[in-house]
């Protein structure tokens, strides 16, 4: 089954980035996606610290990454940099364990200073996994976010860019499964031409 595996990197209970990432999940399922979460707190620390691959949370996770057309990362901002929640987890893929994927970074921090911590730091790391289909990074600074009763408030203009990476993402899931019918259409029709080319040669 296809499905988008979002991923949460902070390490709060009460998280902002994770509740940025909520949205975002509710944006694709409002568009008919499935959405599957990795919370990255929640899994073992020691299995995760001491890359226990035969730990069955660690290898459900993986798993979830491995079969997944697409992978939201939501982390806060840590020392100008992402999480290292976010790392351990990402440091236990294959080489190649995002590739063919899409990826749309979320981000929260506290401050506008470190905006691009996602392009100099995230990016590079995700691209040396394979993906390279990065979706415009979301970041919202902790101002833009107030406390509320229910959690957080978000401001319009952040919950926007939210829904619009949402539609940017379904959009692209929705482009690469039609690339891989065409595939698969044109395989079905050259295989009577192929295996007259096999006959002819033997
Ligand atoms: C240990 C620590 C380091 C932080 N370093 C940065 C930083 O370098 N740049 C920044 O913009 N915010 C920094 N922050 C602020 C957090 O990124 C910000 O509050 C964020 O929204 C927290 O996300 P969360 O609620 O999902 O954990 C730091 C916060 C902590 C606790």
């Amino acid at each position: 089954m296809s499905y988008v595996v979002s991923i949460s990197g902070s390490p709060a209970v009460q998280s902002r980035s994770t509740w940025l990432l909520s949205l975002a999940e509710s944006a694709l399922r409002s568009r008919g996606l499935t959405v599957r979460r990795i919370d990255a707190r929640a899994l073992p620390p020691a299995a995760l610290m001491h890359a226990d691959f035969a730990h069955p949370a660690i290898r459900e996770a993986l798993e979830l990454i491995e079969h997944a057309q697409a992978v939201v990362i939501a982390t806060p901002l840590y020392k100008a940099s992402y999480s290292g929640l976010i790392k351990t987890l990402l440091d236990l893929l294959p080489q190649t364990g995002l590739a063919g994927k899409i990826v749309l970074p979320i981000a929260t921090g506290g401050s506008l200073a470190h905006l691009l911590a996602l392009d100099y730091a995230l990016k590079p790391v995700l691209s040396s996994l394979g993906a390279r289909h990065h979706l415009t990074n979301v970041f919202a600074s902790d101002a833009d976010m107030p406390k509320s009763d229910t959690g957080y408030s978000v401001h319009a203009e952040t919950a926007q860019r939210v829904i619009a990476s949402a539609d940017a993402l379904a959009h692209a899931l929705g482009e690469q499964a039609q690339l891989r019918e065409w595939r698969s259409k044109a395989a079905v029709a050259q295989a009577p031409a192929l295996a007259g080319l096999v006959r002819c040669a033997t």
